[in-house]
Formats: structure tokens, C-alpha cells, sequence
């Protein structure tokens, strides 16, 4: 019996099998139990003799099973810090960081600029009605702005703003002056090719208070281009067109010197445009409820995307939504 259950103990390698074996020789219908019970049917001379002996055997079996328990554990616990171990020797794996995309980075930058010269950062509705986005802004129902083929309408009166302008109404309607936002958000346009996107970033601007002259406009924004490309750069006023705004002016920044690294963007004529701008129109004011006699004020609305295309020098508009790592990764 020794030797068979030695066998038997000896093959088992799992725990659970071990107490099967046990169960098997010493458990209540096991094959030691059972001799047991057969004492009783022996003559008296020969139970003490047979007790011993089967008591024995019962010893050694228990301590065999138990010796085999411990290897069994033993093993268990070296497979489990076998498991844990780790080679420290290895390469590391190589974490890529992410990084912000380009246009949150140079939005954060304009922000930073206007809200160092005094100016509070306001934001606007993406879905504007024509209200807001046109009639206040002295668009009239006729002007060419508001052809179905340049706007996104969702309703009659209902469209996606097409500028960041709605946000100088909101404003004014909601203060009095001393005004001086700036107001950065989403915009929405019918138009897709290397230098315009159907939805893209604008930063809008507006300041109002008593006797505002171009000279300020032309201040901060010279302000703003120095900080922006480089305290060399100039500015331009040249005259332009916004229902909104009189005079308006397109504004252009000089071009950067050529260095090492190569030259910046630059147009033919040594200026490139960043944004438009103006002295509000006195019908904005009034619109507002505000008195234009007393009230002078200018706005100026930039796209982001045109200014981190002239801050990086990229030639595609479309690069910014394509998500392409390899692009991304440049910033
Ligand atoms: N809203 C104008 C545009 O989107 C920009 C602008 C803003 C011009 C404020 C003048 C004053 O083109």
C-alpha cells in the first residue's frame, strides 16, 4: 500500500489533485479508513498488531502527502515570482507625449497678447440668428454677405455665424462702455480650398470708450503683430469695406527678415494681410442703444488658422483638420 500511494503521491501536480490522493487513502471511505473498520473482525491477538501497523502506514502516507503539499507550494510560489520578475536591463518602451494642436496654440497665444494689454476674453453662440450676425452688424437684407451661398442657414432666421461680430452686439447690448474684449470662437462658411475651410477660427475685437481714434486701433494691432511674428515687424492700414465699421481698414504685417532657417511666408509686395478692421459704424451703436455722438470705438476680426499659416509657414489651410500625426508632430 506504501508504495502504491508513494506512486500515486509522487505523479500529482496540482494541490487540488493532492487532496483527491489524500481523500483516496485516508479520507472516510479511503482505503486506510476501510482496513480500519476491518479490525473489528480480526481475533483480539491480532487487532493491537494490525492497529499499529495500519496507524503507521496512515502516519507515513499523511507525512508523504504533506511533504509533497510543501513542494507543491513552494513551486506555486516561484511560478508567481516568476511572473513578477522583470528584466531591468531592457530598453524602455518609448512613450510618445501628445501635444497641443497648432491652432490651440496660436489662439492661446493671441489671447495671451490682448489679455496683457487689458483686454477680457468673452465667448458667443456658434448658432446665431440673422439678428445678430447680419442686421445689427448693419447688413442689410440685400447685402451679398448674406447670400444663402456663403452662409450655412438651419432656419429662416437661423444660421451658423459667419463671423465673430455677433459677439460685439451681445456685448454692448449686455454693457455699457468702457468695453475692451476680445472674443475667439468658431466660425462658419461656405467655401473649401487650400486657404479656406467651411468652418474655421476667427478672434474678434472691440473697444469702446470716449474720443477712440484709429491711432489706437493702429496701436494694439501693432502691439499685437510685434508680440505675435517679431519686434521688427510694421503694419499697414490700407482702406477697405465692412457694413460695420467706418472707415475699415484690411491690415497687413511686414515680412520677417530671411534667416538661417529660411525666409518667412511673404507676398510679392513685402506685406501680407491678418485681419480686418475698423472704427464702428455709428448704425452698430445705435442698434445697441448706445448714443454714437458720445461713443467712439473700433473692431478688428482675424483668422486663426491665417495667422499660424503665416506664423509656421504652411501653404495648406486643410493640413490643420487632416489629424495627420506626422504633421501635428511639428508643433
Ligand atoms: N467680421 C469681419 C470678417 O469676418 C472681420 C471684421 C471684424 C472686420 C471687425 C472689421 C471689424 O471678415
Amino acid at each position: 500500500i506504501v508504495e502504491k500511494a508513494m506512486k500515486d503521491i509522487e505523479k500529482v501536480d496540482k494541490l487540488s489533485e493532492l487532496d483527491r490522493v489524500k481523500a483516496l487513502y485516508l479520507g472516510k471511505k479511503g482505503i486506510i479508513t476501510e482496513q480500519m473498520k476491518n479490525i473489528a473482525n480480526l481475533s483480539p491477538e491480532e487487532r493491537p498488531k494490525v492497529g499499529k501497523l495500519l496507524n503507521e502506514l496512515k502516519d507515513k502516507i499523511e507525512a508523504m502527502i504533506e511533504e509533497k503539499r510543501y513542494q507543491l507550494k513552494q513551486e506555486e510560489e516561484r511560478k508567481a515570482i516568476e511572473k513578477l520578475w522583470v528584466d531591468v536591463t531592457l530598453p524602455g518602451a518609448k512613450r510618445k507625449v501628445g501635444h497641443r494642436h497648432p491652432i490651440s496654440k496660436t489662439l492661446e497665444e493671441i489671447e495671451m497678447i490682448f489679455v496683457s494689454m487689458g483686454f477680457e476674453v468673452v465667448e458667443g453662440p456658434e448658432i446665431e440668428d440673422v439678428w445678430h450676425n447680419f442686421d445689427a452688424l448693419n447688413t442689410p437684407e440685400w447685402h451679398p454677405a448674406r447670400d444663402e451661398h456663403d452662409s450655412f442657414y438651419l432656419a429662416s432666421n437661423i444660421v451658423l455665424r459667419t463671423h465673430t461680430s455677433p459677439v460685439q452686439i451681445r456685448t454692448m447690448l449686455a454693457k455699457q462702455p468702457p468695453i475692451a474684449i476680445i472674443s475667439p470662437g468658431k466660425v462658419y462658411r461656405r467655401d473649401y480650398d487650400a486657404t479656406h475651410l467651411p468652418m474655421f477660427t476667427q478672434v474678434e475685437g472691440l473697444y469702446v470708450d470716449k474720443n477712440v481714434s484709429v491711432a489706437h486701433l493702429k496701436y494694439v494691432l501693432e502691439r499685437f503683430a510685434q508680440e505675435m511674428f517679431g519686434k521688427d515687424r510694421k503694419i499697414l492700414l490700407r482702406p477697405s469695406f465692412f457694413p460695420f465699421t467706418e472707415p475699415s481698414f484690411e491690415v497687413d504685417v511686414s515680412c520677417g527678415v530671411c534667416n538661417g532657417k529660411g525666409c518667412q511666408a511673404c507676398g510679392y509686395t513685402g506685406w501680407l494681410e491678418i485681419l480686418g478692421a475698423g472704427m464702428v459704424h455709428p448704425n452698430v451703436f445705435k442698434n445697441v442703444g448706445y448714443d454714437p455722438e458720445k461713443w467712439t470705438g473700433f473692431a478688428f476680426g482675424m483668422g486663426v488658422e491665417r495667422i499660424a499659416m503665416l506664423k509656421y509657414n504652411l501653404k495648406d489651410i486643410r493640413d490643420f483638420i487632416q489629424n495627420d500625426k506626422r504633421f501635428l508632430a511639428n508643433f
